[in-house]
């Protein structure tokens, strides 16, 4: 059985982060650039490539069920070339070539530039790079073909914190910061396709650090025309603390087009446990930060990731992280139970917490998150905003947008179409959404009444 010695067509499967789907998206930009077709479903698709994440659970054996299924043969006896892509890739590449000997191409987040080049070598025998290259792979992508709204753009990869649980480190790599020039020309380069949103992304975006601050970046990417909306993610409470957080704090009051948003995870609402983790922050410093992101921004909100079940983690300690999920009132939060990453301090570490207590702490966080989300959207009722609408709604008619706190925002607006920024009045609220009312504008007002 072969795979195709001429593809002709690809597809690109993301697994993980935004991160991963703006590499995705940058992969499909160099297959397409050299003369590939997108399709939609791995089936149709003469090139997969299956773009993984490391951070979630039994990541490898999805990667491993894929790979079972695309290596069936086809009507025709052929099977499509498959790429292992991302941070599994990364992390286990050599392992990959011997479970999966049909794996075409094995390559890491940091050196898929050379995909198109991968897959010509692979012809005669698996190609595999995942080294962490000197030059930045940005250095030679293609332009973006994005045709969409809102667009991701990765400022910043990498991570030198070395939480004790996480793998990051170990698969992409030192922090890196691409230089602000280069973004501003890729963002006027977005704007110039249409998009009206670009979310600034990075694991550490917050410790920014390539001529301009985080900060400085958005002020200067706030001067693009037609540029509508900034946002930024993931942040670091430690990179929050001294005056680059100052200065982020300062950006939300003077920059309209910045979001009044942040994604800060805590982890642990138990400094003993953070300490644990190698965090470099308590639940005091952290909740110090949103006191005066708070002061200074006030309608701002506040996104989480949690842990619940790390090594050594008490009944208390859980208390320690309700208690904050309340005190916090988050209006959204990403909740994990803590799984062991071969090779990470917290693997070794003794007092693992058994699957039965994470599985009920992780069902008793995740209703005080559903609470608290509610809570929040609720205070949003009566607040007239403008929605970037992204998709068509479960009814006719209907559209979803993203409020500026990132709500699902269910809306009918008759003549409105995806893309559009449309003003509304926020009238009812959900856990996972709110729903609104276009604003009728002044002149249609008169002229009804
Ligand atoms: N176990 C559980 N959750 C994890 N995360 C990272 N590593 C692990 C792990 N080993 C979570 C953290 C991080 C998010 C992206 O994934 O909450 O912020
Ligand atoms: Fe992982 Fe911690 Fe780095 Fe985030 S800050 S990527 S959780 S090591």
């Amino acid at each position: 059985m072969t795979s195709p010695a001429s593809p002709k067509t690809y597809h690109v499967k993301s697994f993980g982060c935004q991160m991963n789907v703006y590499d995705s998206e940058r992969m499909g930009d160099l297959l397409s650039a050299d003369g590939l077709t997108a399709v939609n479903t791995p089936e149709a698709a003469d090139v997969v490539v299956l773009n993984t994440c490391h951070i979630r659970e039994r990541a490898a054996e999805k990667l491993y069920s894929d790979i079972g299924r695309l290596r069936q043969p086809r009507a025709d006896g052929s099977r499509p070339t498959i790429v292992a892509a991302g941070c599994v890739a990364q992390a286990e590449g050599a392992e990959i070539g011997r479970r999966a000997p049909d794996v075409d191409v094995i390559v890491g987040p940091l050196a898929y530039h050379r995909l198109p080049e991968l897959l010509k070598q692979s012809e005669t025998g698996r190609a595999v790079d995942i080294d962490m290259p000197a030059v930045p792979k940005f250095d030679s992508l293609p332009q973006r073909r994005i045709a969409q709204a809102s667009a991701f753009l990765t400022v910043q990869e990498g991570c030198d914190k070395f939480c004790t649980f996480c793998v990051v480190p170990y698969t992409r790599g030192p922090e890196t910061s691409r230089p602000a020039a280069d973004l501003i020309a890729e963002a006027e380069a977005l704007v110039a396709r249409g998009v009206r949103e670009i979310t600034l992304l990075g694991q550490n975006v917050n410790a920014y650090n390539g001529a301009l601050t985080l900060a400085g970046l958005i002020r200067a990417l706030a001067q693009i025309d037609g540029l509508e909306r900034i946002r930024y993610t993931t942040s670091h409470p430690r990179d929050m603390q001294g005056t680059g957080g100052d200065d982020l704090i300062a950006a939300h009051v003077e920059v309209a087009k910045l979001m009044p948003y942040l994604h800060l995870p805590v982890q642990s609402g138990s400094s003993r446990i953070l300490k644990a983790m190698n965090r470099a922050h308590t639940r005091e410093s952290y909740l110090a930060t949103l006191a005066r992101l708070r002061a200074a921004r006030p309608d701002v909100a506040l996104s989480g990731d949690f842990i619940v079940g790390f090594p050594g983690e008490t009944e208390a300690d859980f208390q320690d992280t309700l208690s904050i999920v309340r005190e916090v009132q988050y209006a959204a939060a990403y909740c994990f139970k803590y799984s062991i990453r071969p090779g990470t301090p917290a693997a070794a570490m003794a007092d693992q917490v058994p699957e039965a207590v994470k599985d009920e702490r992780l069902a008793r966080l995740l209703a005080a998150v559903a609470e608290g989300s509610l809570a929040f959207n609720r205070t949003t009722i009566g607040r007239r905003c403008t929605i970037l609408l992204e998709r068509p709604g479960r009814k006719p008619g209907q559209l979803i947008g993203k409020t500026p706190w990132l709500q699902s925002a269910v809306v009918s607006i008759p003549g409105a179409a995806i893309g559009d920024l449309v003003e509304v009045d926020i009238v009812d609220a959900h856990p996972n959404s709110v729903e609104a009312v276009p604003v009728v504008p002044s002149s249609q007002e008169s002229a009804a009444a």
